[in-house]
């Protein structure tokens, strides 16, 4: 197993929900360190650009209008098997099929609204990481 470095977002529904805290909890008990954390407002253009791949999805108008609606928390996290280990903590995508005990099992509230984002893999994470994160606000 390797150290890697993955990319977390704790999404508008949670942050507006004050469960900041409570998914650190769940991502710090996975093991998973926070080397970089900011809250920003994304703009709806940023909100487009992170999510590229998605864009001739149906949701895609749905689901950028809900990353830039409110603030959220971008993160980096690491540890051994990071981005596996976090999508595991954060369960599946459509909250009634995740397992219980994961994030959005316990916090998400539909699909859409699912309280968290995370790499899908070590080459997305690096780039997701660089859209957000200089190299020295990582600071490990
Ligand atoms: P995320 O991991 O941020 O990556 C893309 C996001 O699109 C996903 O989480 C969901 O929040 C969102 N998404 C996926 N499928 C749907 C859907 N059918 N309707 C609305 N949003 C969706």
């Amino acid at each position: 197993m390797a150290i890697e470095r993955t990319f977390s977002i704790i999404k508008p529904d949670a942050t507006h929900r004050n469960l900041t805290g409570a998914v650190n909890a769940k991502l710090e008990a996975a093991g998973l360190r926070i080397v970089a954390q900011k809250r920003i407002h994304m703009t709806r253009a940023q909100a487009e650009g992170f999510y590229a791949v998605h864009k001739e999805r149906p949701f895609f108008g749905e689901l950028t209008e809900f990353m830039s609606s409110a603030p959220v928390v971008v993160q980096v996290l690491e540890g051994e098997d990071a981005v596996a280990k976090n999508r595991e903590v954060m369960g599946a995508t459509n909250p009634e099929e995740a397992v219980p005990g994961t994030i959005r099992k316990e916090y998400a509230l539909n699909i859409g609204e699912n309280s968290v984002h995370g790499s899908d893999s070590l080459e997305n994470a690096a780039t997701e990481i660089a859209y957000f994160f200089k190299d020295e606000e990582i600071v490990g």
